[in-house]
């Protein structure tokens, strides 16, 4: 069923109230999700974006009781991702014709993804493309946002950013827009999305958020390819997006580690109480990250100003969960960033230095050579970490 955005511009998308995970299983939407899709009736039937495959007999089905199909004069294809473009193909069988307005990138996407031969029309930047009744769509082209393909469409007269993943939350929601729901939830899901998908991206982000800056265009609504649109003071998120775009940090520290007998964990406990009590402004947090969902784990990350990782010596080396752990948070590229290792081993103890080596792989700034612990941590061992912690927080008062 279609929703009002403005005007003659309806949302004709998808909720998708079930979603647990997304990119197969590398991401948790434990809110759900949408996917955005909006149909433009000016004197031109312009249809910007689809929906994901599964949904694509709903989606045509849907499309085809609010516009006759062949009366579509556009489609805008912003990003060629499937969760986007995944209603294409069942939809271009009915209008084969109908000409696809994308970036170079989005062809050999779509291409590459369907090996279809559509009527494809490449934009870039600063492209027009007139709706009728004095109103056009405007292109800006916005490659590694989050894929090389990416772009956003601006609409002239309704002042309407449809940005595709940028600024976007998985966060199924039938309000349709960001002043019906849960303001806590809004910001925390478009935090996580930015960490765990935006991140590496940071600097082409503040390049691409000067230029769009540059183009003065007075945006009214941004409507985005997941969760809300933002039309209650809907430049908040693009401020947001610069703040988390320059090495976003808060006043947290936060201790991750897997353990095998206890031992770490009681490290990483102690260790917690030990960063408190030489600071107790900061916020400490702590997690088993076999016991956590991993992308939540990473937000708590992307916020921190420092992180401390813990894992026990096993075969010279660490836990595989702790390593696949610091091989994503090497992917998401944080920056300016400080981190210490801690674990407890029996024998040889080599995980300190392999968790050294990957924290500053990973780009993080080690403050402490780290913290060993032979066999099971008594009371001695105890105050030592507990010392090790205020360590960490002296360590990074010194390093600011
Ligand atoms: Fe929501 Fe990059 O697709």
């Amino acid at each position: 069923m279609k929703k009002l955005l403005k005007n003659n511009t309806y949302w004709v998308g998808k909720v998708d109230w079930e979603l647990r995970r997304f990119h197969g299983d590398e991401l948790s939407t434990n809110s759900g999700s949408t996917y955005n899709s909006y149909l433009v009736k000016e004197e031109k039937t312009v249809l910007i974006d689809t929906v994901w495959a599964p949904y694509a007999k709903e989606f045509v089905g849907n499309l085809s009781e609010e516009v006759r199909l062949d009366s579509i004069d556009y489609i805008i294809a912003n990003h060629g991702e499937v969760d986007h473009s995944g209603s294409l193909p069942l939809l271009m069988e009915q209008i084969p014709d109908t000409p696809i307005y994308c970036s170079a990138n989005a062809v050999k996407s779509l291409k590459g993804q369907y090996h279809r031969d559509w009527n494809f029309n490449v934009v870039k930047t600063g492209d027009r493309l007139s709706v009728g009744n004095g109103k056009e769509l405007i292109f800006v082209e916005m490659p590694m946002l989050h894929w090389p393909d990416s772009m956003a469409a601006y609409l002239t007269g309704d002042n309407i950013l449809f940005s595709n993943d940028a600024f976007g939350q998985h966060y199924a929601n039938i309000a349709l827009f960001n002043d019906g729901v849960d303001q806590n939830v809004l910001m925390y899901e478009a935090m996580k999305y930015f960490a765990n998908i935006i991140n590496p991206f940071s600097p082409m982000l503040r390049r691409k958020l000067d230029e769009i800056a540059s183009l003065n265009l007075q945006i009214d609504m941004i409507a985005t390819s997941h969760g809300v649109i933002w039309r209650d003071d809907p430049m908040q998120i693009v401020k947001k997006y610069a703040e988390w775009a320059a090495d976003y940090q808060e006043d947290q520290i936060t201790v991750v580690y897997d353990t095998m007998w206890n031992g770490t964990r009681t490290l990483a406990d102690t260790i917690a109480e030990g960063i408190r009590s030489a600071d107790p402004k900061v916020a400490v947090k702590v997690f088993n990250i076999t016991k956590s969902d991993v992308n939540d784990v990473i937000t708590e990350v992307f916020r921190s100003k420092t992180v401390v990782i813990g894992s026990p010596t096993i075969s010279r080396s660490i836990l595989h969960s702790i390593a696949g752990f610091l091989h994503l948070v090497k992917e998401l590229k944080f920056r300016n960033k400080s981190a210490a290792a801690f674990g407890c081993y029996g024998w040889s103890g080599e995980g300190v230095g392999e968790l050294n080596k990957l924290l500053q792989d990973a780009g993080f700034r080690l403050i402490d050579p780290g913290f060993r612990n032979m066999w099971n941590p008594d009371g001695d061992a105890l105050d030592k970490a507990h010392e090790f912690g205020k360590k960490i927080a002296a360590g990074q008062a010194a390093a600011q």
